[in-house]
């Protein structure tokens, strides 16, 4: 990764994932070009159901995979934690207080997931979002939250997200003057598409991001999912 000089830093779901003649497109596309690109995929998903997709849809096998919404970080050939970030994670989480909270806000359900560093739950409304965000604040217990597709809510550790993992990892690797894309379709990747770096919104995006402001580093590709990917790069990075 130290030498990487094209990287693609991808969400899955909905992003790479979802057209599979676009994505068979994009990874030919890659192939035929002079340089390798290395992969960062950042995913909602936990780890098991992330290598899971990655097997069913047949994805190119990451340089690093990002899950649980940028809270776990595994790097390598055998996607070893990285302990730093995790050591990072746990520093003032207390799941058990958020899970506390939460339990006091109707019309906030538990995801019935095996979750590592994250607390997430399902919403059919955004009402019970403000109730526990404002209960969040007053109980002064650390926090991010994250609301996605207007069903999702996770609360994870402040110095995480899908953003500050990737930042993390360009940091770790001393990653200056690659040329990187970040994509997304959904609220949990504004944060790593907001990050300054050339980004593409995929054209299927939900209206969280549609609505999102606009900026001359933020590309809006009217092709939806990996389609939409191969539309960004050659926007930005086309030689
Ligand atoms: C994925 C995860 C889910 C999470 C959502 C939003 O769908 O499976 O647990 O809440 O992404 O980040
Ligand atoms: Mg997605």
């Amino acid at each position: 990764m130290h030498e990487a000089k094209h990287i693609l830093a991808t969400d899955l779901d909905g992003t790479l994932v979802g057209d599979s003649e676009g994505l068979q497109q994009l990874l030919k596309f890659y192939e035929e070009q002079v340089y390798d690109v290395s992969l960062i995929y950042i995913t909602g998903r936990y780890y098991d159901s992330a290598l899971s997709l990655i097997e069913s849809e047949n994805l190119p096998v990451p340089d690093i995979l990002v899950t649980d919404v940028g809270t776990t970080i595994h790097i390598g050939e055998n996607f070893e934690k990285d302990e730093v970030w995790e050591a990072r994670m746990l520093e003032n989480w207390k799941p058990d207080e958020i899970d506390e909270i939460a339990s006091t806000v109707s019309g906030l359900t538990k995801q019935p997931l095996l979750l590592e560093n994250r607390c997430s739950y399902y919403v059919e409304e955004k009402e019970p979002v403000e109730e526990f965000q404002r209960k969040l604040e007053s109980s002064g217990i650390p926090y991010k939250l994250i609301f996605s597709g207007g069903r999702d809510v996770d609360i994870v550790p402040l110095p995480s997200g899908k953003g500050q993992a990737l930042q993390y990892i360009l940091d770790k690797y001393n990653i200056r003057d690659a040329k990187l894309l970040v994509a997304g379709d959904s609220g949990n990747d504004l944060e790593m598409l907001t990050l300054g770096f050339p980004s593409v919104i995929v054209g299927n995006a939900l209206p969280e991001l549609l609505e999102s402001e606009e900026h001359p580093l933020i590309f809006r590709a009217t092709k939806g999912y990996a389609g939409g990917i191969q539309e960004g790069w050659k926007h930005f990075h086309s030689e």
